[in-house]
């Protein structure tokens, strides 16, 4: 399949073509040699020598690194000193180093060069790059949590060769900063869980002139020192190497977690090859990767360098904030030797290895001891999952394209027609005249209004595209004022760098660049941006930057950005930068009118989840893919960017009518649910699909529907603490080791509501596996399960998905079926309630206008609900604001119409009434109660019919 394609008006004759190409449909897979292995990375290579080099020498190997115990001051939580790297008696290079403590237990290490920060460097080509090392990464990501420790203090009981600090909560903290080798731990209650340098990989290649001839008399290989070529592109390098690297240990840790974005499971597996494991590390370096391919540590459109280590009873964490390529080794060890490892911890070691390709190293140590916290003191440093407006969780109707704006009106009916909810209709490039982003084409978008005020009427929202590629050509208002504002990014020469995108020859906004945000803004506004309305929000693709004629499909790292940066420093937060500027356009569109915005970003990087919602690409209608789509989003909830989906239905090529519903049964478990489809594919829109396939997804998505109030609730959660909106199997059970591996089965927020997707072909049951000895109750006919520590078969028929549901948990949700989720607004609620062993029950709940920031001052409702010693209640745990009594007031007539109890107590048999007592009433009024006898392994239930009480209101209802 083409990777590029000319513009719409070529659409039949490519049709044609597309045809002829069906009929040899070729296997899809990555080109891997348009992407670099380790071995063909200078950086990668010479790290891993490097690594290589000291472990061969065993004992002997002495990392030349030293921290020089002269320098070494303490003060305000901070540590500072000089690490020397001794190259040879005469030649020592001064690396400036600071340890910070801070306030929320985590720890920072900085190492900068010293001749980088004094400029005291050459650079050669006569370029114009900045001399230091790259030092603005934390301005796009970290948003607090620096506040330094008060009470980290030096520990008394330093020895000679070392300095220990004793910080975090109740000084359980402890840095054991070994001088030379240069080498810290760090410990937790007494015990080491994560060390640098112990293995001595620690490598900052220290800035050097080129002298010619000079490998050829010192034997060092300096063959991708001063130039490097892939591809055909040559990368000039005028600073040199100046990799940064350093291996990082957690003793006692069997599983790491983290870093995506990556094809892969979600433990992550070793990578200096051997059986199952991968041959080359995992690598982060925002690409357009083209059919990319599973089971892989190739990189993708995104990257997060955050890791968690995992074992029983103890979770921690780094954080590596560095914005170049960087890539991860990881090894694991058997622990039987080692004394370090505790009875507590598993027999392994895990022995990670980062590197970046520029930088400074700037990494981040978190001790935990579990996985909330460290979601929590994370979501501190880098923020939390915006809270988005409400539709944004709901379904997403894509292709590329739908080709008119008759044709979006058209999809919209259908879905009316067929009762199929939906919430947002995207619009992907063809909308565009001839690729001009911020146009629409007059020919088969001539009336843009009329189609947003349709979807308007049963409040559906309006996606389109827009990229930050920008077609070059004089006609274009846009193009002429990127480049006579000088906003554009240039090449290495300082010239106007112009590359191939989906317009053809295109130039790329700076959003490094301060003044590119006022721009971008106006440009987003109603009346430059003719034909957008305020129901109209944003999806930034393509943001890698995606350079179909760059090195590895993106820009040369050569090019120039605004500060003189090198895009090598920046590139993987570049893709960010741009859903800021975007960000900060959706808010500033009207004066006045200020309500949350909506991105969707293919590219991203740490930070990024204050701001927009992520996908995973373009991947394939396989059964392979739907099944990688679930550790993907588990990874991404877990790394801090829970708002995560994958299209549904694979991008590249037709699914099978099976494979598709099988996909949107597993689709609403992804916290962002969009179908999606390559412009080459047959139209697959639900209500296309013969029965009993429409059926059956019309009933997954409003399952989705159905369940809105617990997602958006576990929305609300991950934006105060950082919690992943589905969760893997260890974060929620993080003692219970067989279930660390497990990353095909997902948990709702806090609801105790299990899902485990089929993912596979032709298979109508599936092992669930519970780790507890609560009772599971199927969600739809309250079939039991119990049994700890084990799986259970369930039934998973084409129409059913198998859900539990655990006991002890009020879920709350809406039964009635609406076109839009803003149309269930008013709409009353259902509670299912299911006991735990002590007979109990707790859940809560979070809603608010879902649109305006007035959340931020009180407009809002927030009740826990707990089920004690027969009495439902509902109590409020909101902060109180100056909009709370008004949002009150809106919310008045909304009511609890049902209470559904699955394993009441048997006695219930005779109840037919509770009574209801709101807002601390003296005397009650009844509801009606009926119970429902089930036998053959199913739950008996009781319903509370209409008991009416308000969702905000205190209230207890006594059985
Ligand atoms: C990229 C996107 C895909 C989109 C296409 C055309 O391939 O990943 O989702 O449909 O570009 O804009």
């Amino acid at each position: 399949m083409a990777r590029s394609r000319p513009a719409s008006r070529w659409t039949l004759l490519l049709s044609l073509v597309v045809l002829i190409a069906c009929i040899v449909v070729p296997g899809l897979a990555v080109k891997h040699e348009n992407f670099k292995t380790c071995d063909q990375s200078g950086f990668c290579k010479r790290n891993r020598a490097y690594a290589d080099n000291a472990s061969a020498q065993g004992s002997s190997w002495s990392s030349p690194y030293e921290l020089d115990p002269a320098t070494i001051h303490f003060k305000d939580g901070q540590l500072t000193g000089v690490l020397v790297k001794t190259i040879s008696d005469t030649e020592k290079v001064y690396l400036p180093l600071t340890l910070s403590f801070l306030e929320s237990g985590a720890a920072r290490l900085l190492v900068d060069e010293e001749r980088r920060l004094k400029g005291d460097i050459e650079i050669r080509h006569g370029s114009k790059v900045n001399k230091k090392r790259y030092d603005e990464a934390e301005k796009w990501v970290i948003v607090g949590g620096l506040d330094a420790s008060k009470s980290a203090a030096l520990d008394g009981q330093s020895e000679t060769g070392s300095t220990k600090v004793l910080y975090g909560p109740e000084d359980k903290f402890e840095a054991i900063i070994r001088h030379s080798p240069f080498e810290v731990e760090f410990q937790r209650d007494g015990q080491t869980h994560v060390q640098l340098n112990h293995q001595g990989f620690l490598n900052m290649e220290h800035w050097r002139p080129k002298v010619e001839g000079k490998d050829e008399e010192s034997g060092e290989d300096e063959s991708t020192w001063w130039e490097e070529s892939f591809g055909g592109n040559t990368d000039s390098k005028p600073r040199g190497p100046e990799s940064v690297g350093l291996d990082i240990s957690f003793p006692g840790y069997n599983h790491v977690f983290g870093i995506p974005e990556h094809a892969d499971s979600l433990s992550l597996k070793e990578t200096r090859g051997g059986s199952g494991n991968h041959e080359n590390p995992y690598r982060m370096y925002n690409s357009d990767v083209f059919e990319y391919e599973l089971d892989s540590p190739m990189t993708l459109y995104g990257s997060i360098p955050f890791m968690q280590a995992h074992r029983k009873g103890s979770s921690v964490g780094v954080f590596w904030l560095n914005a170049a390529e960087t890539w991860v080794d990881i090894v694991k060890k058997s622990a039987a030797s080692n004394p370090l490892s505790m009875s507590a911890a598993s027999k392994t070691n895990t022995h990670t290895h980062w590197f970046s390709e520029a930088g400074r190293i700037d990494l981040f140590i978190f001790l935990g001891p579990t996985p909330q916290a460290l979601s929590k003191t994370y979501g501190e440093l880098t923020g939390y999952t915006q809270l988005p407006q409400h539709f944004a969780i709901a379904y997403h109707q894509c292709r590329w394209n739908y080709v008119t704006d008759e044709d979006v009106k058209e999809v919209d009916a259908k879905f009316d027609k067929y009762q199929i909810p939906y919430d947002v209709i995207w619009l992907d490039l063809e909308y565009t005249d001839d690729r001009k982003y911020f146009t629409w084409d007059p020919l088969t978008f001539p009336d843009p209004k009329g189609m947003q005020e349709k979807l308007d009427a049963s409040e559906r929202k309006l996606v389109v595209l827009i990229d930050p590629h920008i077609k070059n050509k004089d006609d274009y208002y846009v193009s002429k004022e990127l480049n006579s504002k000088g906003l554009a990014v240039q090449n290495k020469d300082g010239e106007v760098y112009d590359g191939w995108c989906w317009p053809g020859s295109s130039n790329w906004i700076d959003c490094f660049n301060p003044a590119a945000f006022p721009w971008w803004s106006s440009l987003h506004k109603y009346d430059k941006f003719k034909g957008s309305m305020s129901n109209l929000f944003i999806w930034n693709d393509m943001n890698e930057p995606s350079v179909f004629n760059g090195p590895e499909t993106t820009m040369p790292k050569d090019n120039i950005h605004y500060g003189n940066w090198e895009h090598r420093d920046v590139h993987n937060v570049n893709g960010l930068t741009l859903v800021n500027a975007t960000y900060q356009a959706m808010l500033e569109r009207k004066k006045g009118e200020i309500r949350r915005p909506f991105i969707l970003t293919r590219s991203y990087y740490s930070g990024a989840q204050r701001l927009a919602a992520m996908w995973t690409g373009d991947n394939q209608a396989t059964w392979g893919h739907l099944a990688a789509s679930l550790p993907m989003v588990l990874n991404n909830g877990i790394a801090g960017f829970p708002f995560a989906g994958a299209d549904v239905g694979g991008f590249f090529n037709n699914p099978e009518k099976e494979l598709l519903s099988r996909w949107y049964q597993a689709g609403i478990w992804y916290p962002f649910f969009r179908a999606h489809a390559h412009i080459d594919t047959r139209r697959r829109e639900p209500y296309l699909i013969s029965e009993p396939y429409r059926t059956i997804i019309s009933q997954a998505i409003r399952l989705r529907y159905q369940l809105l109030p617990a997602w958006y609730t576990a929305f609300h959660e991950a934006s105060v603490n950082g919690t992943p909106i589905v969760r893997p199997q260890y974060y929620v059970f993080p003692d219970d080791e067989e279930g660390f591996a497990i990353d095909d089965q997902l948990y709702l927020g806090d609801t105790g509501l299990l899902a485990k997707p089929v993912v596979q072909e032709n298979t109508f049951t599936t092992d669930i596996y519970i780790a507890d000895d609560e009772k599971y109750y199927d969600y739809f006919d309250f079939t039991v399960y119990q049994g700890a520590g084990k799986r259970h078969t369930v039934p998973a028929p084409e129409d059913k998905i198998p859900l539990l549901i655990q006991g002890g948990h009020i879920v709350p949700r809406r039964d009635r079926p609406r076109r839009s989720s803003a149309l269930m607004r008013w709409d009353p609620y259902t509670f299912v309630i299911t006991l735990d062993k002590n007979g109990e029950a707790n859940g809560t709940l979070y809603v608010d206008d879902g649109e305006t920031f007035d959340y931020e001052r009180g407009g809002y409702i927030h009740r826990r609900f707990q089920y004690r010693e027969s009495v439902l209640s509902s109590e409020d745990i909101s902060t109180k604001g100056a909009k709370t009594a008004e949002y009150l007031k809106t919310m008045a007539g909304v009511t609890v119409e049902r209470v559904i109890i699955i394993d009441p107590p048997a006695s219930w048999k005779d109840k037919n009434s509770v009574t209801v007592i709101e807002d601390g009433a003296k005397a009650g009024s009844t509801a009606s109660l009926e119970y429902f006898e089930q036998k053959g392994g199913k739950a008996s239930y009781a319903v509370v019919k209409s008991p009416n009480v308000g969702i905000g209101k205190n209230w207890r209802i006594e059985f």
